[in-house]
Formats: C-alpha cells, structure tokens, sequence
C-alpha cells in the first residue's frame, strides 16, 4: 500500500479500542489516516491516543474551524481513497441508513464518492435486532460493504455473533480495496 488516503471512522462501541492497532497497522504501511471519532468514541478511548499513533491530527467536532475555507468534511473526502468505519455502532449504521448527517462521520460519509467499509461491532441481541438488519441489509444494496461482525465471546460476558471482525480480517479487506 502506498501512501493511500484513508479515513478510518471511529464510533462509539467497547470495541473502539481495538481501532488503535488497526490505524496502527494502516499508518505503518504507508497509507495517511485521518480519524474522525465520534462524541461517543471518545468516552471509550482518547482522541490522543489516536492522534499519536496516526501521526495526524484527530477530529471529533463538524464545527471546529477547519484550516481551509473548506470545511472539513467536504476538505477529506475530495483525497479519500477509503473510508472504513470501525467499530460501527448500532446507532452509526442506523444512521447511514436514514441518511442522517448530524455529526462530523456522518458528514463525511455522507460527502463522500469512495469506497466505505463498515465493521459493526455490538451485542448478538443488538445485530440481530430487524431494524439493525433491515439497516445493514439498505446499506449493502447501495455499495456500502460489511465487514464482520465475529462470532465468539462479546464483552458482555456472553457468546454470539457481533463481535468486531478480526483485525488481520479488516486488513486485508482494506488491502484489497486499495490495490
Ligand atoms: C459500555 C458501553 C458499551 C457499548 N458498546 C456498544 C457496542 O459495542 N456497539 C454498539 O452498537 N453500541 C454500543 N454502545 C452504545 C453506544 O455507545 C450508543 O448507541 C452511542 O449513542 C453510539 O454513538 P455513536 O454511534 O455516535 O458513536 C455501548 C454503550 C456503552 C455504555
């Protein structure tokens, strides 16, 4: 991979810690991340966190001044090769779905003509709700592509289906769609 533009997108499940090895790994094989956290991932791990390992500045506000008269949403999808989001909350696919455009993520897919890969990660009770699955199901139909869920053990304690794919998984999904 060379130094591919990729927006990796942040949301806010327990598994958003697990984004760090993956913008970890994406920033060691030469693709520039720029990672937008939503307000809920910042309660599960630190915008500094990511912002030192992507070697990039991290946004989670759509209003913060954007260097450029350009905002940022609009500024980041004009370079990006790919969009990945990871974790995708319940509430972020759902969001997608319906269009919804009411943070900086949402904009950004929203304004976006690339590729956007998504890798939900949630509750089995959660994936399996219908709404959530007519919601995957609407966005697959569009071009939008999934990722996962795993099976195994979720943070609840509980075995199932939602667990967020696995890293190596993601990566080299990310691969072959930067080829
Ligand atoms: C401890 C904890 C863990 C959570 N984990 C998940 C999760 O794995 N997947 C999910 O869809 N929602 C999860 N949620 C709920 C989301 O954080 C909540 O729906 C939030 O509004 C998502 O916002 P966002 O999509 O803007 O990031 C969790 C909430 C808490 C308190």
């Amino acid at each position: 991979m060379k130094t591919k533009e990729i927006i990796v997108g942040i949301s806010g499940s327990i598994a958003a810690y697990k984004a760090v090895e993956v913008v970890s790994c994406l920033t060691k094989v030469k693709a520039r991340v720029s990672v937008i956290m939503t307000a809920s991932a910042t309660r599960f791990i630190t915008p500094l966190t990511l912002q030192t390992i992507s070697k990039n500045r991290v946004m989670v506000d759509l209003f913060d001044g954007p260097e450029e008269f350009n905002p940022v949403h609009i500024s980041l999808t004009e370079k990006a090769d790919l969009i990945l989001i990871c974790p995708a909350t319940a509430n972020i696919i759902a969001k997608l779905a319906a269009g919804i455009a009411d943070d900086l993520l949402t904009c950004t897919v929203l304004a976006s003509q690339c590729k956007v890969l998504i890798c939900p990660a949630m509750n089995e009770r959660m994936y399996k709700n219908k709404i959530l699955q007519a919601n995957i199901q609407k966005l697959k139909r569009m071009g939008y592509l999934f990722i996962g869920p795993g099976q195994g053990d979720l943070a609840s304690g509980s075995r199932g289906k939602g667990r967020l794919a696995e890293i190596k998984t993601i990566l080299k999904e990310v691969d072959k769609f930067l080829r």
